[in-house]
């Protein structure tokens, strides 16, 4: 680990601009089940028969009772050394800091991260299925179908399902921020996921003299292409760099 770490910290040394995207990988020694992983299974539902319009057109009670089971679960997590560490290198570098996250769990902010574009939404967040209403809210458990205090119908989530565009200014600011960094740090992710799982590649394509950092304890589609691949947990490769 030592050579990792030393070429790890080599690579931050030397870059101005540095873009960082996680999943649900930072998370999980956080005690947060990652989505593709036996532990990410909930009652026999894969998060893709859940996180859909159409599932919770067809049964959003039972929608509702899966992000209530979620939101139980994160909110007894605390954020790890993997966390903090992108606290401190948001501190060192400012404004060429962005952090990219695919995680609806909050825990980068509640680590004291604010440089985040939450791409897929928040779970803390809940938003009318009809009028322009959006709001945190941090019950628990969450009153299963919830009311809208504005007009009455009802709230869903404030996350992005399987089959829905992300927000347009979120993803111009990512995409960007990955092609004009100095070193794009990837954290977590399983990369099978899109838009996010092709940014490394079009970061890439699009700056020959970009720097690209995995930390994923397995090898997945960005492992293959980056610079630095880093086969540890990112809490117990990050705990002391
Ligand atoms: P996945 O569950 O697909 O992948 C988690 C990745 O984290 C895997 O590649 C694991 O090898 C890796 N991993 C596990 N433990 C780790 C650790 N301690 N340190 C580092 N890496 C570790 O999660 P995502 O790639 O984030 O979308 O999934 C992407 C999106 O698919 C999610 O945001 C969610 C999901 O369905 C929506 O809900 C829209």
């Amino acid at each position: 680990m030592k050579n990792y770490k030393e070429e790890f910290l080599r690579l931050i040394k030397s870059a101005n601009k540095i873009t960082v995207i996680t999943g649900a990988g930072i998370s999980a020694e956080s005690g947060v089940p990652t989505f593709r992983g036996e532990d990410g299974l909930w009652k026999n539902y894969r998060a893709e028969e859940l996180a859909t319009p159409y599932a919770f057109q067809k049964n959003p009670q039972l929608v509702w009772e899966w992000y209530n089971w979620r939101r139980e679960l994160i909110s007894k997590c605390e954020p790890n050394p993997a966390h903090k560490f992108l606290v401190k290198l948001e501190k060192e570098k400012g404004d060429n800091f962005l952090l990219i996250t695919q995680n609806v769990d909050g825990l980068h902010r509640k680590a004291g991260n604010k440089r985040i574009i939450e791409i897929h939404g928040c779970i803390w967040r809940v938003k009318c299925v009809n009028c322009a209403y959006k709001d945190y809210n941090y019950d628990i458990p969450i009153k299963i179908l919830p009311k809208c205090p504005e007009c009455d119908d009802v709230l869903r989530p404030d996350v992005v399902w399987f089959g829905e565009s992300l927000d347009y200014n979120d993803l111009q600011k990512s995409i960007e921020a990955c092609i004009k960094c100095d070193l794009l740090i990837v954290i977590g992710t399983s990369g099978v996921v899109q838009p996010v799982a092709s940014f490394p590649f079009q970061a890439k394509s699009n700056n020959k003299n970009l720097k690209l950092i995995d930390i994923n304890p397995v090898k997945n589609p960005i492992s293959e292409i980056a610079d630095l691949y880093i086969p540890y947990k990112s809490g117990e490769f990050l705990k002391d760099v």
